[in-house]
């Protein structure tokens, strides 16, 4: 079939909208472009009206299908973007959120005010906060994880992006030597007994990577109490949006001196910070 990019664009919003709603798959079909043909929306201005070969019509059907199944895009892309670089992604490896990059930004800023020279990213999946970290700062970084496959995904962007690394497999902090630095980690929050209500998407990425024991609090409790017993100057999880109050008490409970919650954009509770040492001069 003869067809313009203009016309294939539309057909793919058209597509999308199917089983997208309708904003969803307008932004979906802008992406899909530069993301997955490189076709920027200048190149579209001026050659909206050149014929597509034949290879990108099927390939884009060939997309379609296996986003019509739920897969989300950044798998059948193998990458996508965070803090505006690109870090692959599989199946072995959660999707960054960008959520994710409150923590990196409260684990650059309380690092910085402690004067830390390293630090540690616990359940690193693709490397986004230990590559980050490693990027933006002169401190020693560790990666570690309890997934071979993702290992090795971090192990394949940090080597592409240039960031030095030293990494560990094995569970929360058991296979990082002392003395750890700062803790920052974006464990599996999420309450199994919410798994029948989530996004289908969802299904797609490890479950490994997702859901905890404990309503979801388990793995960061039994962090908390970790980095704490092995003097961390500090502990930074990402959290779910109601999960602040009981952590917080946790963290009091497992030694921390000070520990606070800080929120997302749309109010819900992300990040905690937990410290055992003052941050400032003269604080308590
Ligand atoms: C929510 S994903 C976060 C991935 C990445 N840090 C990010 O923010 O996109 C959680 C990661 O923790 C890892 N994980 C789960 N349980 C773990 C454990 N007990 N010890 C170490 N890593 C674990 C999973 O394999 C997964 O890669």
């Amino acid at each position: 079939m003869v067809q313009t990019y203009r016309q294939l664009r539309l057909d793919l919003g058209a597509a999308l909208a199917g089983f997208l709603d309708h904003a969803e798959a307008h932004a979906e079909s802008l992406r899909w472009f530069e993301e997955g043909l490189g076709l920027s929306r200048s190149w579209m201005a001026a050659h909206g009206g050149d014929l597509v070969p034949d290879e990108v019509r099927l390939q884009v059907s060939d997309w379609v299908r296996r986003r019509r199944t739920g897969e989300p895009w950044a798998y059948i892309l193998g990458w996508c973007l965070f803090r505006e670089r690109r870090f692959r992604v599989s199946p072995a490896t959660l999707i960054p959120r960008p959520e994710t990059e409150l923590l990196v930004e409260a684990a650059l800023d309380v690092g910085r005010r402690l004067r830390v020279d390293r630090c540690v990213d616990v359940g690193t999946g693709s490397g986004i906060i230990a590559a980050s970290l490693a990027l933006e700062t002169d401190w020693q970084v560790s990666a570690t994880d309890l997934s071979a496959g993702a290992l090795a995904v971090a192990r394949q962007n940090a080597a592409e992006l240039g960031a030095r690394l030293a990494f560990f497999e094995g569970n929360l902090l058991d296979a990082i030597p002392d003395p750890l630095g700062l803790v920052v980690a974006n464990l599996p929050y999420v309450d199994p007994a919410d798994e029948p209500g989530l996004q289908r998407e969802l299904a797609f990425e490890p479950a490994s990577a997702l859901f905890a024991p404990d309503r979801g609090l388990a793995l960061s409790t039994q962090l908390l109490e970790r980095a704490r017993a092995r003097q961390a100057p500090a502990c930074l999880l990402e959290i779910g949006a109601d999960q602040g109050g009981e952590l917080c008490r946790r963290a009091l409970g497992a030694g921390w001196r000070k520990a606070m919650v800080h929120q997302d954009l749309a109010g819900h509770d992300r990040i905690l910070v937990a410290l055992g040492i003052p941050v400032l001069p003269g604080d308590p």
